[in-house]
């Protein structure tokens, strides 16, 4: 649904400064997302002069906590986590409209309580407002809290005015197939598919916006995006950690899970859709279920389509440090795969046969996320030895992190009487071009919300194409047990199996 929340005034100005009145609303405000991103987010978009006039911020959460203490632990959040050093002239435009509300997720008493607070502003700045509910929360109480602004009225609230109320839900968008249509079944018992924003952070990352950019805002890359061009595609998604103290949570979770499913996807929808017709929300996404929907169903078993492995104890900057099965919460026995590597098919004109690699481990040997795009080999009749293939294929790699940028490599002549030739890499580096202080992804995604545009946000449909892909690997797995499970060093670039997963088409993965 259109939204027509922009004053005249603004035409014609940058969407990004036309946010309407606003409270957001943060459930789970006492924990660590708030702080380390959100409120750091609110508080930059402030340093920005990218907040409303009017914009109030209400943490909501189960522990009692005063007002004065919640504005306390905000400052302290931003002076620890936000880029930018605290100003105290911002911080005292938001902190005189910085409350909470203390209250369960389940307890409609309390709801009731947050929309007369909620009434409360709106009286007091005379106006209405639009409510950016923002649930941080671990997913065991979404359903409870989205129920609750139902019955509460929160979600309705404005319907079909100009300004509405719009909720920002924080992954895991389900565990499986099941339990993702479960969520978006509660989720649209309460509120309309346009008021919802799923987050992935990885859409908020310059570098992933910038993908869009290169493809469809050059002339030179779109006639060269397809079968008869691109040899084959890997995306990497790398951490350098490992389960730390979250190993309770990651043994309910895994690689499939926690990273592949969500972030490697995102990235190879944006990399393989067709042009949309145009920036628009749906017409974005559109394409992107469009290209989900075209990926051939994952062919499970030996010498299948996906490798699993676990961290075993290795040497990471010089220190050893312990395999996954001796982390603590970890099960002895435990089948939860910290690496997965995984090879799809894309059954359409534009990619068919050309395989699509996505790989993501903890403990890897760098932290690292990029998506190369590899290009065929150069004929090698001019200038490779005795006509064989040693001329590089190009590569055109995108880094989403660290370091973002781009870089392409191309073969060159070695300076010298003989013509030799050596592959070099052009690079392009956001922060030696653009400085590096730029927006965090949180900052550009609470401000798309608040203005009502979903286009770096995932649609029901997605998480739910995504997910039936995946769901029949899951079952497999936990069929399986530990039969097939893989191992590779902590600091290494992965398993053996992962390796072979690439062999069998002549690959091998990139190290970046
Ligand atoms: N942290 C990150 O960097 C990160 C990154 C990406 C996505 N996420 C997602 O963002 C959401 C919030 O993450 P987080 O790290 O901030 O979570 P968290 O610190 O574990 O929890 C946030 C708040 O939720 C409440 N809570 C915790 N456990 C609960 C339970 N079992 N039942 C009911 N309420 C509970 C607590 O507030 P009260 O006790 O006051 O109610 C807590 O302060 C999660 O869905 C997570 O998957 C987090």
């Amino acid at each position: 649904m259109a939204e027509s929340l922009r004053h005249p005034f603004l035409q014609g100005l940058s969407k990004h400064r036309g946010a309407p009145p606003t409270v957001v609303v943060i459930f789970g405000a006492s924990g660590d997302l708030t702080a380390r991103k959100l409120i750091p987010a609110v508080y930059n978009l402030a340093h920005d002069n990218l907040l409303p006039a009017d914009f109030y911020l209400v943490g909501y959460g189960r522990k009692p906590i005063p007002d004065d203490e919640f504005r306390t632990l905000a400052t302290d959040a931003i002076k620890e986590f936000s880029r930018r050093e605290m100003s105290p002239e911002v911080w005292a435009r938001i902190a005189p409209r910085t409350s909470y509300v203390a209250g369960g997720y389940d307890d409609k008493p309390a709801f009731d309580r947050l929309a007369a607070h909620i009434a409360d502003i709106e009286k007091k700045i005379g106006r209405e407002v639009q409510v950016l509910f923002y649930i941080s929360t671990p997913p065991s109480v979404f359903a409870p809290i989205l129920l609750n602004l139902g019955a509460s009225g929160l979600a309705g609230k404005h319907l079909g005015k100009s300004h509405h109320a719009k909720v920002i839900i924080e992954k895991p968008f389900g565990k499986d197939l099941t339990s993702a249509r479960e969520l978006n079944v509660t989720i649209r018992s309460v509120f309309e598919e346009y008021q919802v924003y799923r987050i992935d952070h990885y859409l908020g990352k310059e570098t992933v916006q910038d993908l869009l950019v290169q493809r469809f805002a050059n002339a030179i890359f779109e006639p060269l995006w397809n079968r008869n061009f691109i040899d084959s595609v890997q995306i990497t998604v790398a951490e350098e950690v490992g389960v730390g103290t979250r190993g309770g949570y990651y043994e309910q979770s895994g690689c499939l899970r926690d990273m592949i499913q969500n972030h490697t996807m995102q990235l190879l929808a944006l990399t393989a859709m067709e042009p949309p017709v145009s920036m628009d929300a749906e017409a974005v996404r559109d394409e992107k279920v469009k290209v989900l929907k075209a990926i051939q169903p994952l062919v499970l078993g030996p010498n299948g389509d996906v490798a699993r492995a676990q961290y075993a104890a290795g040497m990471m900057a010089g220190k050893s440090v312990p395999g996954y099965l001796q982390e603590g919460g970890i099960a002895p026995e435990s089948g939860t795969e910290t690496y997965a590597a995984i090879r799809l098919s894309i059954n359409n004109w534009r990619w068919q046969g050309v395989p699509f690699y996505l790989r993501s481990g903890k403990r890897m040997a760098r932290r690292v996320s990029e998506i190369a795009i590899n290009f065929k080999r150069p004929p090698g009749t001019l200038f490779s030895k005795d006509g064989g293939f040693d001329l590089a294929a190009n590569t055109l790699s995108f880094q989403i992190q660290p370091d973002e940028g781009l870089s392409l490599i191309v073969n060159t002549k070695i300076p010298g009487l003989e013509t030799r030739t050596q592959p070099v890499k052009m690079s392009f580096r956001y922060a030696t071009t653009f400085g590096s202080n730029t927006p965090e992804a949180y900052e550009r995604l609470v401000l798309d919300a608040m203005i009502g545009d979903g286009t770096l946000f995932i649609r029901g449909d997605e998480a739910e194409t995504s997910w039936g892909l995946y769901t029949p690997v899951l079952d497999h797995w936990k069929a399986e047990g530990r039969k097939g499970m893989d191992s590779y060093a902590a600091g290494s670039w992965g398993p053996p199996s992962g390796d072979a997963l690439l062999m069998k088409s002549g690959h091998q993965w990139r190290q970046p």
